[in-house]
């Protein structure tokens, strides 16, 4: 039945044949394990994907439903739980993977000729990764999914005259709600997915295409590593033009293994990989919050742990300056990837020989680890705790605006982290002074909403009436 069947597609299409071409054609020698690191990304997407479609079967996307859609999923659904579990976990380790795959290739050169346009879909694709992250974290609607995307809706916002469409355009209106889960929902099950679909096919295709990147192996070099020798240590010297480099690739084809040997690599790797999300979900669970509560002011939202970095960034740039880290930073880096084969163009491969890509590659990778492990180590604020403050810490008349102002204060609890003549907590920054630092109007603005003067406030919002506000930032301005 089964050789019949071949034989019958054999006849129309060639299938068999096609078949051995793809699996026997010969790939270069020196191809690694590292060179799986880029089908393990793949494996894990698509992990993403089968996973995603069966969360969507039960999955509702409205403020209302959402978070118990997903507590069904989780507790009701057979294999719910595992299937959410792997969804989640895999996610955070196609960013692990896909970086290391980048890693690599840089480490390779492998996005110099004739690969250039691999590495910028490659590029693309990492974006679309973290655009998935984004909008991937609304979705449970708990309370750190709210409040992470009001801070992220915050800080688009930002962005110099396109700012508050794109905060339009995340939000849908003035703060998260339908609207805005709908909007995700499309943008994560069906926009991003037909991006990263074509995205991923043409990187693939172009893989295929033009061959594992390898090397280009010369005559001594093909000697040194039949000898045993690593191919960087002697570095592939003597290719001085692309005719060169395809004589060389060709020729390094010659006694190099078949395609699915890798494959057999590849399969090894998917299925640790397969075990590792697995693991992680029965070992570490599936971490889960409260129901997102709007009303909930006090809550200090943190992002997915890939977002480290930027959110990091934030602290060294108050006020305006804010632009630099939400929107150039990331704006020049991003070119920087795209252009690096087009600027990085000479015939050496070996990290030393390219000392200027190496330096800038190894100086952006330490800080973003850096930041990454600040992001990952910083303290959570306290939790604001009713605080009474000493009757009189400034001289006012009985019932004037600031005196009221005072009541508020305490009545809130901001003395749980600020202090006033010594009085208070230190979590904040001191407030004796603080009407001689700021107007009214940039007071009242960082009482009423403390993420949009400052995104990675710690602060809490407040919902306190016009008139609260008002007493409060009369007080808080007579303080000087
Ligand atoms: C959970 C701790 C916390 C609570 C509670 C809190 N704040 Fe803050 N506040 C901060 C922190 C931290 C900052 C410093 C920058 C930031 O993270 O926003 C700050 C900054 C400020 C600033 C700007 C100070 C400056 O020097 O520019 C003002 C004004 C302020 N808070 C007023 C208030 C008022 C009024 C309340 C009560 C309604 C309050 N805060 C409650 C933590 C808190």
């Amino acid at each position: 039945m089964l050789p019949g069947s071949i034989e019958w597609l054999e006849d129309r299409y060639e299938a068999k044949t096609l078949a051995r071409r793809f699996l026997e054609r010969r790939i270069p020698k020196g191809i690694s394990w590292f060179h799986c690191l880029g089908s393990a990304t793949l494996f894990l997407l698509v992990i993403q994907v089968i996973t995603g479609i069966f969360l969507a079967i039960y999955y509702v996307p409205s403020p209302e439903q959402a978070y118990d859609s997903v507590q069904y999923i989780t507790g009701q659904v057979p294999f719910g739980f595992l299937v959410r579990g792997i969804h989640r976990w895999s996610a955070s380790l196609v960013v692990v993977m896909a970086v290391l795959h980048m890693l690599r290739v840089f480490s390779m050169a492998a996005y110099k000729y004739p690969r250039e346009l691999t590495w910028v879909a490659g590029v693309f694709l990492l974006l679309l990764v973290m655009g998935f992250g984004f909008t991937g974290y609304l979705l449970p609607y708990d309370q750190k999914a709210y409040w992470a995307t009001v801070v992220g809706a915050h800080l688009v916002e930002k962005a110099p005259y396109i700012g508050p469409f794109l905060n339009r355009l995340v939000e849908a209106g003035p703060e998260p709600g339908p609207l805005t889960l709908s909007r995700f929902y499309a943008l994560h099950t069906l926009f991003l997915p037909l991006f990263l679909y074509t995205m991923a096919g043409i990187h693939v295709a172009m893989v295929i295409k033009q061959g594992i990147s390898a090397p280009p192996l010369d005559a001594p070099v093909r000697a040194g590593l039949a000898a045993g020798q690593h191919f960087l240590s002697n570095a592939f010297r003597g290719i001085r033009s692309r005719e060169e480099y395809r004589r060389a690739y060709e020729a390094s084809k010659k006694d190099g293994p078949n395609f699915y040997e890798h494959l057999l690599k590849d399969a090894v790797v998917a299925l640790l990989l397969l075990i590792l999300v697995i693991g992680l979900t029965f070992y570490l669970g599936i971490p889960t919050e409260e129901r997102a509560n709007p009303a909930d002011v006090n809550y200090v939202p943190r992002p997915e742990w890939y977002f480290y970095f930027l959110f990091e960034m934030l602290w060294f740039f108050p006020g305006d300056w804010i632009v630099i880290p939400t929107v150039l930073i990331p704006a020049l880096g991003m070119m920087a990837l795209v252009m690096l084969p087009f600027v990085d163009r000479g015939w050496s491969w070996h990290p030393i020989r390219r000392p200027l890509a190496t330096a800038m590659a190894t100086m952006s990778l330490t800080v973003v680890l850096f930041l990454t492990y600040k992001g990952a180590t910083a303290p959570l604020p306290p939790a604001p705790t009713t605080l009474s403050l000493p009757p009189v810490v400034f001289q006012a008349e009985a019932s004037s605006p600031s005196e009221l102002g005072r009541k508020v204060y305490q009545q809130q609890g901001c003395g749980s982290c600020h202090s006033i003549g010594g009085v208070g907590g230190q979590a904040g920054p001191d407030l004796s002074r603080v009407g001689s630092r700021r107007d009214p109007d940039s007071l009242r603005a960082y009482i009423r909403g403390p993420q949009a003067s400052n995104p990675k406030s710690m602060m809490p919002r407040y919902n306190i009436s016009d008139e609260e506000l008002d007493a409060l930032t009369a007080y808080l301005a007579s303080l000087r």
